[in-house]
């Protein structure tokens, strides 16, 4: 094989619905670089042999998702600072033939913002509560990338409060947490309301009630972010439009966290464009 052949991947267990492959390929064929990047499955008992595996089969690096980002995290030889704090890794390269871990996920939220609601972090924004519905391992991500950003009242709201409560404990937040249950006790004068759960995936779970009413009582000036794409107008993203408020989908995310991860292992920093959006989404549509 062509010896500047660069081969990079992404692992999960499902894997077959990734997006990643198409953004990936999408940028190697712009920029005509020699290079690969496939999805693989691996099963979570399999993970830590892959790992030794793909080393040896001459890739890069490469993404991992769920369920091995926590895996990951113990497997490498180092973490990023953001990787450590979150507590998983979405990115693997090698560094003198060893793996070393990030996590770029933060980074694609806060690009995305950057993107969509430029000023989502002006001074003014960063006195006033961010909402984050949920405290799973997406939620944390979230929290990191609030706290880079300098947002000081970060208000977790969960269904399972002691989610809620090790998860603000971890970060030192000094605002209460919220149960689900409770959340018509939230004021409305928000700057964000980020949904992290997997409620409105693949457009099941209805929103709860709390949740819309909400919605309709937040501050216009509120942005709303969902961190799922499918569908790409969540139920959440579609009541915060028709509130009036500034809404964000979970696409530009997965599109935005790859790419230090491309730059990481081909050497150049692409761009997230609308023709990739339009090719991400085309692919979701067509498996509808
Ligand atoms: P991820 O890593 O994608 O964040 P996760 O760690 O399983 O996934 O977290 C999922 C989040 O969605 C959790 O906050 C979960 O709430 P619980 O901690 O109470 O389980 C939340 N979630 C999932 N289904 C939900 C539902 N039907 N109603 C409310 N919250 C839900």
């Amino acid at each position: 094989m062509n010896p500047s052949f660069k081969k990079a991947f992404v692992c999960g267990w499902p894997i077959a619905h990734s997006r990643s492959p198409q953004i990936h390929q999408f940028w190697l064929k712009q920029f005509q670089i020699s290079g690969s990047y496939e999805k693989i499955a691996v099963k979570p008992e399999d993970f830590v042999n892959f790992l030794q595996t793909i080393k040896a089969d001459g890739y890069c690096g490469g993404n991992v998702t769920i369920p091995h980002k926590e895996t990951a995290l113990a497997c490498v030889s180092r973490t990023d600072d953001a990787a450590t704090k979150i507590g998983a890794v979405n990115t693997l390269w090698l560094e003198e033939g060893e793996w070393v871990g990030g996590n770029t996920d933060w980074l694609g939220f806060t690009a995305n913002l950057d993107e969509c609601a430029p000023g989502w972090d002006k001074p003014e924004k960063l006195e006033r509560p961010a909402v984050i519905l949920g405290a799973g391992g997406a939620a944390r991500g979230i929290v990191y990338a609030l706290v880079m950003r300098g947002f000081k009242d970060i208000v977790l709201v969960n269904r399972t409060i002691e989610a809620a409560q090790r998860l603000a404990l971890d970060f030192s937040l000094p605002s209460p947490v919220v149960s689900l249950s409770d959340l018509d006790q939230v004021s409305g004068d928000l700057s964000l309301l980020i949904n992290t759960t997997s409620l409105g995936m693949d457009g099941k779970q209805p929103l709860p009630d709390s949740v819309v009413r909400l919605i309709g009582r937040v501050s216009k000036k509120t942005i709303a972010s969902d961190i799922v794409y499918i569908p790409l107008e969540t139920e959440f993203l579609a009541k915060a439009r028709h509130a009036g408020l500034v809404s964000v989908d979970g696409l530009g995310m997965l599109l935005h966290q790859a790419v230090p991860g491309f730059q990481q292992w081909f050497g150049v920093k692409p761009e997230v464009t609308s023709k990739l959006r339009n090719l991400v989404i085309s692919g979701i549509e067509g498996h509808k």
